[in-house]
């Protein structure tokens, strides 16, 4: 059984003559311990996607299955839940808080949660540390370069074991070399504990490690690649 499905999901962005088609019958599924890239150029859908995966936003029609139930996220308690237990999500523009350091940035879920323990801050440490960041912990982002954000934000999304990543062009501001180093930690990272990792580009050269690609134009997965 796969771990997610995509089936027949579509959407549509405004209404009347300002409609906008962003995915018209998207299907696909994942195995656990997978890493699928999506490779679509700019508009053809891939945040829209990777949103109504993450439960950010509702589809149009079609569903999400994970592990066999169709996901229903009707209220916005269950999509956090569903997100704050499963999901880990890098942002395509990493949404990294300003004012924290990357340390405290990782640690965001347990200090809003009021609880911050021995054990996640090791935890965030060593994600740190497995990212080429520990002496940039105490960092705030504006001090960090482009690649160094990018890390921190990935390291921030696996801080509470994800069992499906989700990330949105993983390379945007970054050159193709170290683009393709932060997408191979990320690969190791995920490989080396059976993650399930989605990730969107529309970089060709950043698909190198994934399992498998699909490309994605106009909102369709296009075949015979
Ligand atoms: N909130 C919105 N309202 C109306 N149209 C939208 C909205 N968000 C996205 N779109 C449109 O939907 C289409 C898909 O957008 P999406 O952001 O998913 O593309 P993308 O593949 O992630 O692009 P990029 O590579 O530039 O990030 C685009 O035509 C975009 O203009
Ligand atoms: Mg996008």
């Amino acid at each position: 059984m796969s771990l997610l499905e995509v089936r027949d999901v579509s959407k549509t962005y405004g209404s009347g003559r300002s409609v906008v088609t962003a995915l018209q019958g998207i299907t696909f599924s994942m195995e656990a311990g997978s890493m699928l890239a999506i490779l679509g150029p700019s508009g053809s859908g891939k945040t829209t996607l990777l949103s109504i995966i993450a439960g950010l936003l509702q589809p149009s029609s079609g569903e999400i299955v994970i592990d066999g139930s169709p996901i229903h996220l009707r209220s916005s308690r269950d999509a956090a839940e569903y997100r704050r237990e499963k999901i880990g999500i890098v942002f395509q523009d990493y949404h990294l808080i300003p004012y924290l350091s990357a340390l405290e940035n990782l640690l965001i879920m347990p200090r809003l949660a009021g609880r911050v323990t021995r054990a996640h801050r090791e935890k965030a440490l060593g994600l740190l540390r497995e990212f080429g960041l520990e002496k940039r912990a105490k960092h705030s982002p504006s001090e960090l370069s482009g690649g160094e954000r990018q890390r921190v934000a990935i390291a921030r999304a696996l801080m509470n074991d994800p069992e499906i990543m989700l990330v949105d062009e993983p390379t945007a501001n970054l050159d193709t070399e170290r683009g393709m180093q932060v997408v191979t930690m990320l690969g190791e990272h995920v490989r080396g504990r059976d993650m399930t990792c989605l990730m969107v580009t529309h970089d060709r050269r950043m698909c190198a490690g994934a399992d498998r690609i699909l490309q994605l134009v106009d909102g369709r997965v296009a075949e015979g690649l």
